[in-house]
């Protein structure tokens, strides 16, 4: 059997373990200590545009907070881009919101602005503004934040940005995770890079952030006895994991780089290929880190998506099919939905590709012999 290609394995640089040494070293193997503070510093520096960073336990509970701090309640409604992880959706219903979701266009895979403008008049005119829009950048492609902000400015709703795959892309050449006033960041084993666990809040508001760390520590009061006047959480990074999220910032911009040639390869042996197409950067305001590479797959041609998912699967090689848009849930059935059937067609003909940035070049030509014998059959 061939060795393994995953879809996207976890890449340590050099720092990461003589950090956690240090942490084992120094005894701080608690949710709090200095390269949690640390690391919220480097990705606040990262970031740039002034924003203030809460290292969390994992992208779910920074949205689960941002959500808080926005005040959504239950019977609320939140607008969420349907084609997503299911964690982008799930924290709405945590808070017994309801989620509202809005399909996506063709150019970024992302929220269609248009669909988000009509789904906002129509809730409206039902009587319910939403409280928040979650948008999300799949796949570390940027979506389109001008007319999306513009839009949520009109009806004065704030942004929940879903950057957990989009670390290191930019928009306008400003970073991805700095347009919402609530952004939040994955550090999951998968991403571009990894706590092993773990997540962010960001935004510019420094009073949230100061309030989100402090529902993330079991909302303490200020007491030498444990007293409580809110519900708290228990959503903090542990020193350990930030240790490690510290060496991994140390090569984040490499990793783009290797991510990026990633595609540039693939697009380059399988553009010949009529029937796949890529997900093109719509021009050079988008820079997306490219944490997967995707394709689109035409069955006219007598090969399908699956037709290539199982071919890779059979030479031990991981790929999957794009997110299943979460208006085809089980879990979200029946909730409102404004769409033109984009992201269904997506996930009907969209597959990703083994994307780590530690793929040799053995490995990716692996990948690309592969599905170029599915053609050739
Ligand atoms: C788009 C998106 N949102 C949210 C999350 C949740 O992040 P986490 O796994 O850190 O909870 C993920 C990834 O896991 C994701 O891909």
């Amino acid at each position: 059997m061939n060795t393994k290609i995953w879809l996207s394995s976890p890449h340590m640089g050099t720092n990461e373990f003589k950090n956690v040494k240090e942490a084992f070293d120094t005894n701080w193997i608690a949710p709090l200590g200095p390269h949690v503070d640390g690391f919220e510093r480097d990705l606040a520096e990262f970031l740039g545009e002034g924003v203030h960073v809460a290292a969390l336990s994992s992208g779910t509970a920074a949205l689960h907070l941002a959500l808080i701090m926005l005040g959504v309640q239950a019977g609320d409604e939140v607008i969420c881009q349907s084609m997503t992880f299911s964690a982008s959706a799930n924290p709405i219903a945590y808070q017994g919101a309801t989620p509202v979701f809005v399909d996506s266009e063709d150019r970024t895979w992302n929220m269609s602005p248009d669909l988000l403008e009509a789904a906002i008049e129509d809730r409206i005119s039902k009587g319910k503004k939403p409280k928040a829009i979650i948008v999300v950048h799949l796949y570390g492609m940027p979506a389109e934040m001008d007319r999306i902000m513009a839009i949520a400015d009109l009806f004065a709703i704030p942004v929940v940005e879903d950057a957990a795959e989009a670390l290191g892309s930019t928009y306008k050449g400003r970073k991805l995770g700095t347009f919402g006033a609530m952004s939040i960041l994955s550090f999951n084993g998968n991403k571009i890079i990894t706590t092993s666990g773990g997540g962010a809040l960001v935004s510019n508001n420094e009073a949230h952030i100061k309030q989100a760390r402090f529902l993330a520590t079991q909302a303490r009061d200020a007491a030498p006895h444990y007293q409580h006047s809110h519900i708290g959480y228990n959503y903090r990074m542990s020193n350990v994991c930030a240790a490690i999220g510290r060496g991994q910032m140390d090569v984040l911009l490499d990793r783009v780089q290797q991510r990026r040639a990633n595609y540039s390869f693939y697009r380059e042996e399988l553009s010949a290929i009529p029937a796949i197409q890529f997900a093109e950067e719509p021009n050079a305001t988008y820079y997306s880190n490219r944490w997967l590479s995707t394709v689109l797959v035409d069955d006219s041609q007598g090969v399908s998506r699956e037709d290539i998912r199982l071919a890779l699967e059979k030479e031990n090689i991981e790929s999957r099919p794009l997110w299943k848009p979460m208006h085809l849930q089980p879990v979200f059935e029946g909730a409102p939905y404004y769409g033109d059937g984009t992201s269904e067609r997506l996930f009907d003909q969209g597959l990703c590709l083994p994307s780590g940035s530690n793929m040799t070049d053995e490995q990716r030509r692996r990948v690309v012999n592969c599905i170029k014998a599915c053609f050739t059959q």
